[in-house]
């Protein structure tokens, strides 16, 4: 069995106010036990959200990290220095790093080594523009994502990678992939993960769906059988609706 995944990615949303309200809210909402719960919040706040979170089983993850060892990096925050705060999670490729901030898949398995080589499991994030949807080229496009950022690990390291799949055209647009849409690309993507690694290992990684998932449709988007949960942007951001998306299985 693979394991259901739902992480919030706050963004660069939140005071420390805010961030801890939220946190605390979390901390007494029901959730159901059988999901691996993430939090993504912004990095300055992260120690005193997870000590919001103390009680609860929610995990924290952080949005970014560097593709080097500690040293002299003006405002990047290492692998090592997030496994050293107790946190689990990274994501890695999120597209708004891709497009914003230039990141090439280049620069992302740098990324997704350090995580690994400090025990921290990569949210890997891959997904196509609109325009590439259009001319039909959705599926070469995250393939490539696919084979340039993970292609270089192990049995081993692949095992201890989660992938989103997200379509940028659906990120906090309201569009959502349909339905067959999701399961379509993630089938698509278990299925060059099978060419490489094997069935066994491909039935073992968790591949999430991200872009507009909210109460009203995670249920049908989480009922597909290559979706095995969500990436949740501005649907994070409420405790209730957060709650609910991971109590849509
Ligand atoms: P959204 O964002 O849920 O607001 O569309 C998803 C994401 O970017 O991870």
């Amino acid at each position: 069995m693979r394991k259901k995944i739902v992480a919030g990615n706050w963004k660069m949303n939140k005071s420390q106010y805010e961030a801890n309200k939220l946190a605390n809210e979390l901390a007494v909402v029901q959730l159901a036990v059988n999901v691996e719960v993430i939090v993504i919040p912004t990095s300055i706040f992260i120690s005193e959200v997870k000590s919001n979170l103390q009680n609860s089983s929610i995990k924290l993850g952080v949005q970014n990290t560097a593709g080097t060892d500690n040293g002299a990096y003006t405002g990047e925050i290492s692998a090592a220095q997030i496994k050293s705060a107790g946190i689990e999670y990274a994501l890695v490729g999120h597209s708004e790093r891709r497009e914003y901030f230039n990141e090439s898949n280049k620069d992302l398995v740098q990324k997704i080594n350090q995580l690994l080589a400090h025990s921290i499991t990569p949210i890997y994030c891959c997904g196509e523009v609109l325009a590439e949807r259009e001319k039909g080229n959705h599926f070469n496009l995250v393939k490539t994502q696919i084979e340039e950022g993970l292609f270089h690990l192990s049995e081993t390291e692949l095992l201890n990678c989660v992938i989103a799949y997200e379509p940028v055209w659906a990120i906090g647009t309201g569009v959502t992939a349909s339905s067959d849409q999701a399961q379509e690309m993630h089938g698509f993507i278990r299925s060059i993960l099978v060419e490489k690694y094997g069935q066994d290992i491909a039935n073992k990684i968790s591949i999430l769906y991200g872009g507009s998932c909210k109460p009203s449709n995670a249920q049908e988007l989480f009922a597909n059988s290559d979706v095995d949960g969500g990436l949740i942007g501005g649907a994070s951001l409420v405790a209730e609706s957060f709650a609910a998306i991971v109590n849509s299985f």
